[in-house]
């Protein structure tokens, strides 16, 4: 497992996030999450790999008991001290997300997942986690950056102006590959700090969610809002094709060990 990366730039995660997510989050991703995620007043929620816990306190404020799961120790300290400013009662662990031993069978309602799946590195292992932990029927609501058309360093846009149309394309190789690749983010204290993104085929994430007993109930692909819209460049672009997708999976069997 490398979380180095996110524990590099945890200061700077946690002041980018702050209460409500950054412009990615707020306008462009969280929308069809919560929707998907639906009232939470009294469900017991866990956020699994909860970065700096925003959507945590989200949820604890709307009545729900949370708990947050990190694999990054500075993150999930930002994290308590934000719940020791303003208590919502929210439990934060730091741990691996293939490996919840802490963790009770079958007590959740709700698993939410941001933007994490794709940094997980034993994912299957995580997602038969998810299945262990969840109640029967209960629920697995999980973003990510679309497979088909977004891959770290074999995806990108192609805006091809040819007056007076302007012609959206979006390239995409090597789709197949199980692949990782190192995403540059920033500097900090004079040194390039990167995370990793492990790539996987549509398929592989439908096949892998049935092996671990969670069926899919929902798949979003979701579209940039009027304030996305506004504030980025990209906004145009991703209203034609998605760049990221939120699946909704549920408990429908016992869990079985993925191939
Ligand atoms: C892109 S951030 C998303 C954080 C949060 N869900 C959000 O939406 O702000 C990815 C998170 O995954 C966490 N992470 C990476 N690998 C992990 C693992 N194996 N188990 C648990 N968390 C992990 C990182 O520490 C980081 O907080």
């Amino acid at each position: 497992m490398s979380i180095s990366g996110w524990d590099q730039m945890a200061e700077w995660w946690d002041n980018h996030l702050g209460e409500e997510g950054d412009l990615w989050h707020r306008a462009l991703i969280d929308p069809p999450l919560l929707r998907l995620a639906g009232e939470v007043s009294g469900k017991c929620v866990l956020d699994l790999a909860c970065g700096n816990g925003y959507l945590s306190r989200r949820f604890a404020r709307q009545g729900a008991m949370v708990i947050g799961v990190d694999a990054s120790a500075p993150l999930i300290e930002r994290a308590r001290s934000r719940e020791a400013r303003d208590p919502l009662g929210i439990t934060y662990h730091v741990a691996d997300a293939a490996h919840l031993s802490m963790l009770e069978d079958g007590v959740f309602d709700l698993v939410i997942c941001n933007m994490a799946l794709m940094d997980i590195e034993q994912a299957d292992l995580a997602m038969r986690e998810v299945a262990r932990v969840l109640k029967q029927a209960g629920r697995w609501v999980f973003s990510l950056p679309h497979p088909c058309f977004d891959k770290v360093g074999t995806s990108g846009w192609d805006i091809e102006q040819i007056s007076p149309t302007t012609t959206i394309w979006r390239k995409m190789s090597h789709y197949r590959e199980m692949t990782v690749a190192e995403v540059p983010w920033l500097r900090v204290s004079g040194q390039d700090v990167h995370t990793r993104a492990y790539h996987r085929p549509l398929s592989w994430y439908i096949r892998t969610l049935h092996a671990c007993g969670l069926a899919v109930s929902a798949f979003e692909e979701p579209e940039p809002t009027e304030e996305f819209l506004a504030a980025s460049p990209q906004g145009p672009w991703i209203a034609e094709i998605p760049v990221h997708c939120v699946i909704e999976a549920c408990k429908v069997t016992k869990e079985a060990t993925p191939d």
